[in-house]
């Protein structure tokens, strides 16, 4: 019997990387995913970049076990705090790793001035810092950490007053400065695109990361002859670290439009940072 298919996994410390995952399975249709929201821990963003390096080794180690052959770390902020060291501990695995989008923003701003809404882990890493160099001179970068709004959108509220009001807080100061371009530096806040283009009007583009670590991820996967053969039908497989698997469905259902919540299994951390199934 033909062993079943190695899977690519995916995580995050919540929903968020639900807006990377539904890219991969647009542009990988053949392959199997496992993804897991690390809910017990969300937000990642207000962590310190060693504690959210523990938890990503953690899920790496489990999808390792369950025989991931990739691995895209669906996380501005994991990805941050942890990318080099997960490379550097498991060099057979090939990891994709999210960066802010400086790059594509830097080189079609008409204006000069690009907006960036990241967590604050995410601006205090290395690899931000080292993307700004290479690729912002020249260019006015305006930052900004949208404190609650991972909350606002782990708790389902995407167009809200609350939601509205932390988005409105952070562009209203970056339009003001001539802002035409915002870069998604979370992978959250994809889901509240359509919110930000009301507030930021037709004259600001937005740039969401997620197609491009897809095709990323496509290009690794040929690359290692890891894709899977055409014939095969991709499915998915959700896994929450949180308490409430029944709720992450139903969030899982909303984002991805899917017609009923998909079964998602519960992991729990131990103590000595390793995750097993409940
Ligand atoms: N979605 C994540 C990111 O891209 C993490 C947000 C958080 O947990 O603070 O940064």
């Amino acid at each position: 019997m033909p062993s079943s298919p190695r899977p690519v996994g995916v995580f995050d410390s919540g929903v968020g990387g639900l807006s990377v995952l539904r890219a991969l399975q647009a542009q990988l249709p053949h392959e199997h995913f496992i993804y897991i929201a690390d809910q017990a821990h969300v937000p990642y963003g207000s962590r310190g970049l060693h504690q959210v390096r523990g938890f990503a080794t953690g899920i790496t180690r489990y999808l390792l076990s369950q025989k991931a052959k990739a691995i895209v770390v669906a996380c501005n902020t994991a990805s941050a705090a942890a990318l080099a060291h997960l490379r550097a501990t498991f060099p057979h695995t090939p990891f994709i790793g999210m960066e802010p989008a400086v790059k594509p923003a830097a080189e079609t701003t008409r204006t000069g001035v690009v907006g960036v809404l990241a967590t604050p882990a995410t601006f205090q890493g290395a690899l931000y810092a080292s993307v700004v160099e290479r690729f912002a001179q020249g260019t006015r970068l305006l930052e900004d950490t949208c404190p609650g709004l991972v909350q606002r959108i782990e708790s389902g509220d995407l167009e809200g007053p609350q939601t509205e009001a932390i988005l409105r807080r952070a562009l209203r100061p970056m339009l003001a400065q001539g802002m035409d371009t915002v870069v998604l530096g979370c992978t959250h806040y994809p889901f509240v695109i359509p919110l930000i283009e009301r507030l930021a009007g037709p004259g600001v583009r937005v740039i969401d990361p997620a197609p491009a670590v897809a095709r990323q991820t496509a290009r690794v996967l040929a690359r290692g002859r890891l894709l899977a053969p055409s014939a095969a039908a991709g499915r998915t497989c959700y896994f929450t670290t949180g308490t409430a698997p029944q709720r992450t469905a139903q969030q899982i259902a909303r984002l991805l439009n899917l017609p009923a919540p998909p079964p998602v299994r519960r992991l729990q951390w131990q103590p000595d940072g390793a995750l097993a199934q409940a």
